[in-house]
């Protein structure tokens, strides 16, 4: 891994106020961690947050932004709110808001430049799902996820963070071998070449059940520059592990 290693908490829809202060408080205190970090929390908590990591190095985001600025669409947070806070990333497609929510290539897509557009890098997830997998699909469906991206930001696409997160290993227990992980980084990180000239330079995660026992082994691959931690994430301990495992 020559890039950089950054490593984003995804929280889900986990914490509370009192637990939320308990686990920053214990990562700011092991920095540093030789690596960039961030941690995505709940919107509410995204102002607390800011609060409680101002003058420090863990960086902060959301787990998603509206494709819209402003207007009719109740229950949405538009990336220009976001970027008000001084946010700094958003997690876009994730595989659950593409299964739960309906999000299509082309939405997420348009969300992805609704965050560049407010200063906001996007964390744009790519997956398939173990059917896909077993189908032979793989390439094909991240190359088509990926695609819609590139497309919608043009000459902005090396701007991004780019994710890849198989359905099947998000929060299974079973991930993929650093060798499965990285055979799709590097056709990523192949279109993302074709697309712009900052390709290399650009940040590839993987992201699915990575805990402290294999974070390492991920990240020594070429194409992997760091992870999106869910589960782990919400453990200060793993956490820390897993940052550690990146610096
Ligand atoms: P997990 O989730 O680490 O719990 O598998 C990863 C993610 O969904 O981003």
């Amino acid at each position: 891994m020559s890039r950089r290693a950054l490593v984003v908490g995804n929280w889900k829809l986990n914490g509370s106020r009192s637990a939320n202060a308990q686990l920053l408080a214990a990562v700011l205190q092991a920095r540093p961690f030789g690596c960039d970090a961030a941690v995505c929390v709940p919107f509410p908590y995204l102002p607390e947050t800011a609060v409680t990591l101002a003058g420090s190095d863990l960086r902060w985001g959301a787990q998603d932004c509206s494709a819209h600025d402003s207007g009719a669409y109740t229950g949405e947070v538009s990336a220009a709110m976001l970027a008000e806070f001084g946010c700094r990333y958003a997690i876009v497609g994730h595989s659950e808001r593409r299964a739960l929510h309906g999000e299509t290539d082309q939405l997420v897509a348009d969300k992805a430049r609704a965050a560049l557009a407010h200063g906001i890098t996007p964390s744009v997830c790519v997956g398939e799902t173990r059917e896909q997998r077993e189908a032979g699909q793989t390439d094909a469906v991240v190359k088509r996820q990926l695609s819609a991206v590139i497309h919608a930001l043009a000459h902005c696409a090396g701007e991004i963070v780019v994710a890849y997160e198989p359905v099947w290993a998000i929060g299974t227990g079973l991930t993929a071998t650093p060798e499965q992980a990285q055979a799709v980084h590097a056709l990523l990180r192949a279109q993302l070449r074709a697309a712009t000239a900052r390709a290399d330079a650009m940040t590839l995660l993987y992201g699915g059940s990575v805990k402290p026992d294999n974070a390492a082994a991920l990240f020594a691959q070429p194409d992997i520059d760091g992870g999106l931690i869910g589960g782990a994430s919400l453990k200060a301990a793993d956490f820390i592990a897993i940052c550690r495992a990146a610096g």
